[in-house]
C-alpha cells in the first residue's frame, strides 16, 4: 500500500519537481484545477509590468512595431507548434476557442461545399457545449441544410460517419470524463469516408502529447489558459496545416487576416499562410502573457509531462479507491492509459457539496454536471505528496460527512 513517505520519495526523484518553483502557488492550497485555469507562472507578473509600464506606457503606439505586438499571434504560434506536432507557420494564438472553432468549422464546410451530398457534421452529445453551440449557430445561420449528428459514445463514431459527412468535429480529451480519443484512428475513419476532421485540443495542449500531422488532423483549435498557463481568458489558438491553407476561407475576414492590412483597400484579400486565420486587433496584454507559460514548457518535454501525468492520475485513482472505498464514488475516467487525459473525474451523489467542502479546505478542483468532481493534474506543478494530501482531505470530508448539501451554488462551478 502506498504511503505518504512513498509519495515524498517520488517527489525527491521527480525530474520535473524543480519547475514548480516557476509558479506562484499560494501556501496552503493544493491546486487540482489546472485543467480549467492554469496556475500563474511567476514571470507573468514581470511580463505584465513590462507590457503595461514600458511597452504601452512609455513606447505607446510604437510598440506595434518595436515590441513586436503585431507579429505576436504568429510568434506565439511558432512557440506552441512543437507541443502539438505542428510545423512553423501553421498556428496562430488569437481570439477564443469558440471563435476559432467557428472559423475552422466554417472553412471546413466551405472546403466540402461542392459536394451537395455532404451536409452532416458529426460530433458528440457530450462534447463541450460551446463546440456544439457554435456549430448550431453556424449551420442555422448558413441555412443550407446542414445537420448535426450527435453520437452518445466514442464507440458510435464508425457508424456515424458516412458519405453524407462533411466534417467530424471532436474534442481530443473530453472535458468531463477525461476520455482521450485515438486521434490517428478517428482521423483515418473520417478520411475513409471523404470527411474532414476538426479537433478541439482544449484539454490536450500541454497536457498530453499531440502530433497533429501524424494524427491525420485537418484543422485544430485549442485553449491556452488551461495546461498552457496563459492566464484567465488568454487568447486561444488555431492550426491550419500548410496543405489546407490555400483553400482555407473563413468568414470572419477582418483586417488582420488581410494580405496587406495597412494598404486599407476596400476589398478583402486573404493573407498568404496562417495569417488568414486572424480577424482583428488582439488583447495584447493578455496575449503577451501566453509566452510565460510556453517558456516553462520549453524547459521539459511532452514525453516527460505525460509520464508524470499518468503516474499522478494512477496514484490518485489508486488512493481514492483504497482510502475512500466506503463511499459512493464512481470513477468516470478511463483506466486505460491510452484513453486518459490529465484529469480524473469521480461521481458522488453530492458531488457539488463535496467539492465545495474540498475547496473550503484548500483542495481546489471543480464540479461539472451531473454529479462529477473533476481533479486536474498539471505535472509542471503538482507533486505526489499533493495527491496524497488531497485524498486524505477527501477521505476525512466523506468519513465525517462534512459537507453541506444545501450549499448555494456559485455561478461558476
Ligand atoms: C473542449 C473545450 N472547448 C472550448 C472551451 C471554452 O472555449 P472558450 O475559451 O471560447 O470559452 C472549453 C472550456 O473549458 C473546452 O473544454
Amino acid at each position: 500500500m502506498t504511503t505518504r513517505n512513498h509519495c515524498l520519495e517520488r517527489d525527491a526523484q521527480d525530474p520535473l519537481a524543480s519547475l514548480r518553483d516557476q509558479f506562484d502557488l499560494p501556501a496552503g492550497i493544493i491546486y487540482l484545477d489546472g485543467n480549467s485555469l492554469g496556475a500563474r507562472p511567476k514571470s507573468a507578473l514581470t511580463r505584465a509590468q513590462q507590457v503595461i509600464a514600458q511597452e504601452w506606457g512609455k513606447d505607446l503606439i510604437r510598440s506595434w512595431n518595436a515590441a513586436g505586438w503585431f507579429e505576436l499571434p504568429k510568434r506565439l504560434g511558432k512557440l506552441l507548434a512543437p507541443l502539438i506536432g505542428a510545423a512553423d507557420g501553421e498556428v496562430v494564438v488569437t481570439d477564443t476557442t469558440s471563435v476559432n472553432l467557428f472559423k475552422a468549422l466554417a472553412a471546413a464546410l466551405d472546403m466540402q461545399a461542392a459536394d451537395a451530398g455532404r451536409r452532416v457534421i458529426v460530433t458528440e452529445r457530450s462534447n463541450f457545449p460551446t463546440d456544439i453551440y457554435m456549430a448550431q449557430g453556424l449551420t442555422t445561420w448558413l441555412d443550407r441544410g446542414y445537420t448535426l449528428r450527435l453520437i452518445d459514445s466514442p464507440e458510435e463514431l464508425p457508424a456515424a460517419i458516412g458519405a453524407d459527412t462533411a466534417v467530424v468535429m471532436l474534442t481530443h480529451v473530453n472535458y468531463r470524463t477525461g476520455y482521450q480519443y485515438d486521434m490517428q484512428a478517428a482521423s483515418a475513419l473520417a478520411h475513409e469516408h471523404g470527411a474532414l476532421i476538426l479537433w478541439d485540443l482544449a484539454h490536450s495542449a500541454g497536457a498530453v502529447p499531440v502530433d497533429l500531422h501524424a494524427g491525420g488532423a485537418d484543422l485544430a483549435v485549442g485553449c491556452t489558459y488551461k495546461y498552457l498557463n496563459g492566464g484567465p481568458g488568454a487568447p486561444a489558438f488555431i492550426w491550419v496545416p500548410k496543405k489546407h491553407q490555400p483553400h482555407f476561407h473563413q468568414p470572419l475576414s477582418g483586417w488582420w487576416g488581410h494580405a496587406a492590412p495597412f494598404a486599407m483597400a476596400p476589398d478583402f484579400q486573404p493573407a498568404e499562410g496562417i495569417a488568414r486565420a486572424l480577424c482583428g486587433t488582439q488583447p495584447i496584454v493578455s496575449l503577451a502573457l501566453v509566452e510565460c507559460g510556453l517558456d516553462v514548457h520549453h524547459q521539459t518535454s511532452m514525453a516527460a509531462i505525460r509520464a508524470k501525468s499518468l503516474a499522478l492520475t494512477d496514484l490518485f485513482i489508486e488512493l481514492v479507491e483504497a482510502r475512500c472505498a466506503a463511499h459512493p464514488l464512481g470513477l468516470v475516467t478511463p483506466r486505460a492509459h491510452a484513453n486518459r487525459g490529465s484529469h480524473v473525474s469521480f461521481t458522488h451523489p453530492h458531488g457539488y457539496a463535496v467539492m465545495a467542502a474540498l475547496i473550503a479546505r484548500g483542495v481546489i478542483g471543480d464540479y461539472r454536471e451531473p454529479a462529477i468532481m473533476r481533479f486536474g493534474f498539471t505535472p509542471l506543478y503538482t507533486s505526489y505528496a499533493d495527491v496524497w494530501d488531497a485524498v486524505e482531505i477527501l477521505r476525512d470530508i466523506l468519513d465525517r460527512k462534512d459537507y453541506n448539501i444545501d450549499a448555494k451554488r456559485d455561478a461558476v462551478t
